[in-house]
């Protein structure tokens, strides 16, 4: 889908040759000509409303070049009202052959976050996965030009920078909704693989040997009763003149999660295919960087398996010893995304990485706590922290920050290990935070928790590529620094 930006009036947009006009309508719109008289003669009828949302449709309008005319009011132009229009217009043209869409904003300026958000709720109304069907019904939408009476710089940039964002959402879309059999770890390196032959981007795969040298006991011990082979994925971004230390992009990649033999229940245990969407999003990321390419240095890592229950399967009380050192005992093998990722935070240290973040499925009591609203962050540094959660508000990708006091680690304590890898039902999303936690001694740390946040379940089932705007906001706030954010490091004294 190819994204575009031009100057016009709305008088203008009517000799603009395209499938649909969408005018979103604000609240404070000023405008004359026969469009805007149409849509004010419907408001002073109450055929159209000014609250977000409402449309006022037309086909073949005399005077007008697109055959579908459709005014949506915006309201104040929050971001709620933006996503309710985008979808109420989308819903109102679905199932037509659309290829070709203007949207025209009518209202006072709208600021570069306002056009992104505009057009990645369009790129996520739109989307149609295609990959597993044997007919699939592509998305016709090819073409959104936003039109405005005068576009800035910023604004300009902002359409450039929507356009490399929904592709780094698209792509960790189409990862985390196909099935465990069509994105195995081996698919996984070759889509990290065909990334690496962008510009600035070079990638590593290891396999079971490599990962064996290396001592990653934890993450072998979760390999061990699959078929498929693991793969440990290393990509890197680095710039011409990018010279800082990198941060370090971590996503849990369990490509399909029974629970391996403290398995799952069978109801819905379909949707643990989605256990690789924080690998996804790190595929994501990595695709927006190679489209804009920044001046910035960024490594991202994914443990990839399955975990699945075997003859050869880790087992209730198992003791392995992890690669920092620490030896772990498995109290239920259903927790494994900690154990994978442990290693990976371990290997993330010989970056010397101004930030690690990790991003993952983790917890089915992050999706308690939080819902599909906010991702759970956890981090023990309040500037890194603090910088997430502005990336957060300012991509609409939302977060939350979590509590990570030492008292929630008590349950994690062993009589035969250093650390269990599960500790009570009380907090479950904060004391797996706090099991990762001890693996991050010598940089700055924060978890995403995407249990809720990064696929909806139900009908319409689906990866929400999540959180991808995030990560790419943050990074992107990071050109000319070094990480986590603009002030010194501080640490709270809780951590
Ligand atoms: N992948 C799951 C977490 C999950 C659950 C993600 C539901 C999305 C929706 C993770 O590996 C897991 O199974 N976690 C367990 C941990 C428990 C055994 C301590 C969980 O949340 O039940
Ligand atoms: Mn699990
Ligand atoms: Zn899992």
């Amino acid at each position: 889908m190819k994204l575009d930006i031009r100057s016009n009036t709305l008088a203008q947009a009517s000799g603009i040759t395209t499938d649909a006009l969408i005018i979103l309508w604000s609240q404070d719109a000023k405008e004359s000509g026969e469009l805007a008289q149409w849509i004010s003669l419907a408001l002073r009828k109450e055929d159209f409303r000014d609250n977000a949302g409402a449309v006022l449709q037309s086909y073949g309008m005399p005077g007008v070049k697109a055959r579908h005319v459709l005014a949506v009011s915006v309201g104040k132009g929050q971001t709620g009202e933006l996503r309710k229009a985008i979808r109420a217009a989308w819903t109102a043209l679905q199932g037509k052959p659309i290829r070709a869409l203007h949207i025209q904003w009518v209202g006072p300026a709208a600021s570069p976050e306002t056009l992104t958000w505009l057009l990645t709720e369009l790129a996520d109304v739109s989307y149609v996965y295609a990959s597993t069907l044997s007919k699939p019904q592509h998305r016709k939408l090819a073409k959104v030009v936003m039109g405005q009476p005068q576009v800035s710089p910023a604004q300009a940039q902002a359409v450039a920078r929507a356009q490399a964002l929904v592709q780094g959402i698209e792509l960790a879309k189409e990862w985390a909704n196909r099935p465990g059999n069509h994105a195995t770890p081996n698919h996984l390196a070759q889509a990290a693989r065909a990334l690496a032959r962008r510009p600035g981007i070079q990638c590593k795969v290891l396999g079971p040997r490599e990962v064996e040298r290396l001592g990653m006991g934890a993450f072998l011990a979760v390999a061990r009763g699959a078929a498929e082979p693991l793969r440990f994925i290393v990509l890197e971004y680095k710039s011409r003149k990018a010279q800082a230390a990198p941060v370090v992009l971590v996503g849990k990649g369990i490509t399909f999660d029974t629970g391996g033999i403290s398995i799952k229940p069978a109801a819905e245990m379909d949707e643990m295919k989605f256990d690789m969407s924080g690998a996804a999003s790190v595929l994501g990321v990595f695709e927006a960087l190679s489209q804009l390419q920044p001046e910035l240095h960024v490594v991202g890592l994914i443990p990839a398996t399955e975990n699945m229950p075997d003859g050869q399967a880790i087992k209730p009380g198992d003791v392995v010893t992890s690669m920092s050192g620490q030896t772990i005992e498995i109290l239920n093998t259903d927790a494994e995304g900690r154990l994978v990722l442990c290693d990976a935070l371990c290997y993330a240290a010989r970056y010397k990485p101004a930030a690690v973040i990790d991003i993952a499925t983790l917890t089915g009591a992050c999706v308690i706590a939080l819902g599909g609203v906010r991702t759970g962050l956890f981090s023990p540094d309040d500037e890194l922290a603090q910088a997430l959660m502005r990336a957060g508000e300012s991509s609409q990708d939302l977060c939350w920050r979590m509590p990570l006091d030492d008292e929630y680690a008590e349950g994690l304590k062993s009589r035969f290990a250093d650390v269990a890898n599960v500790a009570g039902r009380a907090a479950g999303s904060v004391t797996a935070a706090k099991f990762l936690q001890r693996f991050t001694g010598e940089f700055a740390w924060a978890h995403l928790d995407i249990a809720g946040t990064a696929w909806r379940s139900g009908a319409n089932k689906g990866a929400t590529g999540r959180p991808v705007a995030l990560l790419l906001e943050y990074l992107l706030s990071l050109r000319g620094r070094t990480a986590p954010g603009p002030s010194a490091r501080s640490r709270s004294p809780k951590a």
